[in-house]
C-alpha cells in the first residue's frame, strides 16, 4: 500500500483530494486516481525461454521484442496510457495541414504553462533538440547543463559543439539524501562560461528533472541562481522540461513558500525563468508521441520554424498528426493535477522505499518517473568495464521477464588515449510508466529485484561483440565473461 505523506490542497470547490474527501483523514493508502477502462493483456515466458531470447538480443534489452517482456521498465517515455478524454481528442483532432484547430488549442496549452512566445511541434523531444543545435550550436560553441541526457549530448556533439555537465556533487553520489539533486553546480557553471567565454556559449540548459542523474529535481531556487548567471554573462536559458510537473511536484512537496502553490502555478514561475524550452511530450504530455520546441526570441523562432519545414513539417503540425497535438493539449491539462502528481511521486517513493527496507542499494531520494538500482554496491565484484548495471538488466529480464536500462558505462562510458573512463554511477533505471501499472505490478517488481539481489554473487560481467559510433546502447551486443 501507498502512504500518503502530508495531506495537499487544491484552490478549486468541485474537486478535492483523496485525503481531504474522507472525514478526518485517516486514510493512509494512495489510490490510483483513475479506473481502468482498457486493458491490454500481459505475455508469460519461461526462464528457459528468457535465458534464449536474451541471448539472442546479444545482451540488450533494447534488442528484445516487448511481446517477450512482462513488465516493461525500459522508459517512461512515450508509454503512458492515454485517457478517455485524451482518447476523445484523437477523435476530434483537426488534420488540416495548415492552420489546424489542435495546433492553437496546443499552443494555447503550452502557452499557459510556459508563457513562451513561439511554439513549435516537433514529432519528439530530440526533433527539438536537432533544430535548436542545428542552428545555435556548431564547432566551437559549449552548452552547459545541470546533465545532458543522452539524445541531447548527441545533438550537441553532432553539431560540432562541446555539451559539459555542472552538476552539484551530492547529485553525484547515489547514497547522499538530498531535497534537490538535480541541481546545477551555479559556481562551475561560472567557472566553465569564464573558461569557454561567454561568446562561445549560445544558451545554458537545465534539465527538469535530471534523467541522467536519477529522476532528481531541481529547485527554483537553483533555477533562479542559474537565471542570475545567465544574466550576468547575457547568456539564454534554455530548460528540457519532460518532466516539469514532476519537478514542480517536488518543489511543493521540498521548498519553502510553495507549499499552497498549485503545479500549475509552480510551473508557471519555473518557465517564467526561461528563455525558452525543449521538451518531449511522450513523459509529462502524457501522450505516445509529440514534443515542442518553444521561445521568445522571434529572430531565433524564424530560423528554427525554417529547419523545421526541412526536416518536420509545416510549422502547425511539425511532424504530427493533428489528433496527437489535441492529445498532448489534454495531456498538459492533465499533468499537473494533484492528485495524480501526489499518486505519481508516493507509487515511485513506494517502490524505492520497499527496496531500500531490503538492503537493495538505490540510489537516494527515490526520483520521480524511476527508481535506480546502484549497480557498483549492488555488484561490487563486476568492474565499470564489464558492465555491472547491465548484468543486472540482464539478470532481471532472465529471473523476472522485467525489462529495464542500463544508465552507466554502456551509455556513458568513453575510451580517452585508450584506456577506459566510467561515468560517475553506474545505474540499472526502473522508469515506471505513467498510469499503465497498479501496484502488485510494483510488488513483483520488488520480490524480482530482491531476488536478483540474493543471486548477485553468481553474476558475471559483459564485453562487447558489436557497438555504433553514436548512441551505442541503443544497439551495442554482448557476450557473458566466462
Ligand atoms: N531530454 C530528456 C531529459 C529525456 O529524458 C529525453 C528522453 C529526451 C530529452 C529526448 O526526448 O525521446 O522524445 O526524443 N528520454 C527517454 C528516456 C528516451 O527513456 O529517458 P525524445
Amino acid at each position: 500500500m501507498y502512504i500518503a505523506g502530508d495531506c495537499h490542497h487544491r484552490s478549486h470547490t468541485i474537486h478535492t483530494t483523496l485525503s481531504e474527501m474522507i472525514k478526518d483523514s485517516y486514510i493512509k493508502t494512495v489510490i490510483e486516481p483513475f479506473k481502468i477502462k482498457t486493458v491490454e493483456a500481459l505475455t508469460f515466458t519461461s526462464y528457459e525461454d528468457r535465458k534464449r531470447i536474451i541471448r539472442d538480443a546479444g545482451y540488450n534489452t533494447f534488442l528484445i521484442r516487448a511481446d517477450h517482456v512482462l513488465i516493461d521498465l525500459l522508459t517512461d517515455s512515450g508509454t503512458s496510457a492515454m485517457s478517455s478524454k485524451q482518447w476523445a481528442g484523437m477523435l476530434d483532432g483537426d488534420e488540416s495541414y495548415a492552420g489546424s484547430r489542435s495546433f492553437f488549442r496546443m499552443e494555447e496549452a503550452v502557452r499557459k504553462i510556459t508563457g513562451l512566445k513561439n511554439i513549435i511541434p516537433t514529432h519528439q523531444g530530440r526533433a527539438a533538440e536537432k533544430i535548436l543545435f542545428s542552428v545555435l550550436g556548431g564547432p566551437g560553441k559549449v552548452v552547459p547543463n545541470n546533465t545532458h541526457f543522452d539524445t541531447t549530448r548527441a545533438n550537441v556533439e553532432f553539431s560540432g559543439a562541446l555539451a559539459i555537465d555542472c552538476l552539484n556533487e551530492a547529485g553525484k553520489q547515489t547514497h547522499v539524501i538530498a531535497d534537490f539533486k538535480g541541481n546545477m553546480d551555479v559556481a562551475k557553471l561560472e567557472e566553465t562560461i569564464l573558461e569557454h567565454g561567454a561568446d562561445n556559449i549560445p544558451l545554458v540548459m537545465i534539465t527538469i528533472t535530471n534523467n541522467s542523474g536519477g529522476g532528481q529535481p531541481v529547485s527554483m531556487e537553483n533555477i533562479r541562481q542559474t537565471r542570475a548567471v545567465c544574466d550576468k554573462y547575457g547568456l539564454p536559458l534554455f530548460m528540457d522540461a519532460c518532466r516539469f510537473a514532476e519537478n514542480a511536484y517536488f518543489i511543493k512537496m521540498r521548498e519553502a513558500g510553495y507549499q499552497d502553490k498549485t503545479p500549475l502555478e509552480i510551473a508557471q514561475e519555473i518557465f517564467s525563468y526561461a528563455d525558452g524550452v525543449t521538451m518531449s511530450a511522450k513523459k509529462d504530455a502524457l501522450v505516445n508521441i509529440g514534443g515542442f520546441l518553444a521561445m521568445n526570441d522571434d529572430e531565433l523562432a524564424v530560423q528554427c520554424r525554417n529547419l523545421l519545414i526541412v526536416t518536420e513539417g509545416f510549422p502547425t503540425y511539425g511532424g504530427l498528426a493533428g489528433r496527437d497535438l489535441e492529445a498532448i493539449a489534454q495531456g498538459l491539462e492533465e499533468i499537473l493535477d494533484e492528485e495524480y502528481l501526489h499518486y505519481r511521486i508516493k507509487s515511485t517513493e513506494y517502490l524505492g522505499r520497499k527496496l531500500d527496507e531490503l538492503g537493495i542499494p538505490i540510489l537516494l531520494p527515490p526520483g520521480g518517473h524511476a527508481i535506480y538500482l546502484d549497480a557498483r554496491r549492488f555488484c561490487p565484484t563486476i568492474p565499470p568495464e564489464q558492465f555491472p548495471a547491465q548484468s543486472i538488466t540482464c539478470a532481471l529480464y532472465e529471473d523476472g521477464g522485467i525489462r529495464a536500462v542500463e544508465i552507466g558505462s554502456v551509455m556513458f562510458g568513453r575510451t580517452e588515449n585508450g584506456s577506459f573512463v566510467p561515468p560517475p554511477m553506474e545505474l540499472v533505471r526502473l522508469a515506471i510508466p505513467r498510469r499503465v501499472y497498479t501496484q502488485s505490478h510494483v510488488d513483483y517488481v520488488i520480490e524480482v529485484v530482491a531476488h536478483v539481489h540474493e543471486r548477485r554473487n553468481e553474476l558475471t560481467g559483459l564485453r562487447l561483440t558489436y557497438e555504433a559510433p553514436m548512441l551505442r546502447h541503443f544497439t551495442a551486443r554482448f557476450e557473458y565473461i566466462d
